[in-house]
């Protein structure tokens, strides 16, 4: 009766962690910092957005978004990544999604070859990672190789290591930058070679760009850069962002897809028979979003402050660093579990153990297992209050 391949999804983290703290008592008020939710108010041009076009409701929306919103995002990656004109076209290199988590299943679904005699194609991704991919990567059939990315490689899956033979069978290559959620961005030299290699070896890069505004002092560099510094050739390249965190708004579910005119076209097709759509109001508060910089400004700045915050509550303790992107602390605790536990049952936070997003490797290593995940979503105030307690609990 059921696709047996749901039975090889590994279980979703977030119940996992119900199951660890089940029967705990918090020792104070909970408080949530497992998910990555951002809880700063949305711009209020989103409302203003829906009210003037609430008479759309009644319309079916069209499934590549209105060519307004497929212009705001034209014009927001020409000035965010300083992109040549020309370039981007909006209908051939634009694909509006209602938010990236399905894009990012369903780009698996686009390109991974079906059917093929001979051994699965592979999916590789970053580990730790985005839960989405690994769902993508099995329920197409495709096996997967997890790439540890541990502090020993600054955080990102060391290229020069993959073996010739994953590279070779390889359809999909996710990578996350700024990474969820050890918060590292991948430099211009790493995503030279890994465009180089998708095109030597003719897979996909997904490149997940969705944290692309939160950043700390740099603003990461995207791969729709490095194709522009090559001609504007996006062969083999999407980027896949999201105004979830850029806007604080992940109940609006809007994001898009950009990069080669051929994926997108295939991506398209294959969307007009299974995906949601954005409803009209929203994609016009989506296009009034994407066209606006000051508030995802505003929005960094607050961010910024929280992992100011953040240094002086951890200093150099439990390996905290500065994350240069994303809003996500990555803790070194010694075991994630017991240090999940521990915080919830002292200081009644909940926070996510490491080995939750990660996967264990064939030679038994898991590199989550050290680490706890803190979303830094909250407000200034309850920010603090939650270090705090995370790091009394730590220290006893
Ligand atoms: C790395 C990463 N990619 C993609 C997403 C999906 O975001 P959305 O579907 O809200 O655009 C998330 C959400 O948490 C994420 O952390």
């Amino acid at each position: 009766m059921f696709n047996a391949r749901l039975d090889q999804l590994p279980a979703y983290p977030f119940p996992r962690l119900a199951t660890l703290l089940d029967g705990i008592e918090p020792g104070q008020p909970p408080l949530v910092m497992s998910i990555g939710e951002p809880q700063h108010e949305p711009p209020a041009m989103i409302t203003e957005a829906m009210v003037k076009h609430a008479s759309l409701w009644h319309k079916y929306p069209p499934g590549a978004g209105t060519p307004e919103l497929r212009d705001a995002i034209k014009n927001w990656l020409d000035r965010r990544y300083n992109l040549p004109k020309g370039m981007i076209d909006r209908d051939d290199h634009v694909l509006p999604v209602a938010g990236t988590r399905e894009a990012l299943y369903l780009i698996a679904t686009t390109v991974i070859p079906q059917d093929q005699p001979g051994p699965k194609p592979k999916v590789l991704l970053p580990n730790p990672f985005y839960q989405v991919y690994c769902g993508a990567a099995v329920l197409n059939d495709a096996e997967m190789v997890p790439l540890a990315a541990g502090p020993e490689n600054g955080f990102l899956p060391d290229l020069d290591q993959i073996d010739a033979k994953d590279l070779d069978a390889c359809a999909l290559f996710f990578l996350c930058s700024p990474a969820n959620p050890q918060g590292a961005i991948a430099s211009r030299a790493y995503l030279e070679q890994i465009i180089s290699l998708a095109r030597k070896h003719d897979f996909v890069l997904a490149m997940d760009e969705c944290y692309a505004d939160i950043y700390d002092s740099t603003a990461p560099t995207g791969a729709l850069e490095i194709c522009a510094a090559q001609g504007g050739n996006m062969d083999n390249i999407l980027v896949f962002h999201s105004l979830s965190k850029r806007s604080s708004a992940p109940g609006l579910r809007s994001g898009f897809v950009a990069g080669d005119a051929k994926i997108v076209k295939r991506f398209t097709a294959l969307r007009s028979y299974c995906s949601a759509t954005i409803p009209m109001p929203v994609m016009a508060a989506s296009t009034a979003l994407w066209n606006d910089d000051a508030h995802a400004e505003a929005n960094r700045d607050i961010y910024r402050a929280k992992i100011d915050i953040a240094e002086e509550v951890f200093g150099n303790r439990f390996g905290f660093y500065r994350p240069p992107g994303g809003f996500f602390l990555w803790l070194d605790v010694g075991d994630d579990e017991a240090a999940t536990r521990k915080i919830w049952k002292e200081s009644g936070v909940k926070v996510i153990p490491g080995s939750y997003l990660s996967l264990t490797d064939a030679n038994g290593n898991n590199p989550g297992k050290r680490f706890i995940r803190i979303a830094l979503v909250h407000d200034l105030e309850t920010t603090r209050e939650g270090l705090t307690r995370i790091a009394k609990a730590l220290e006893s």
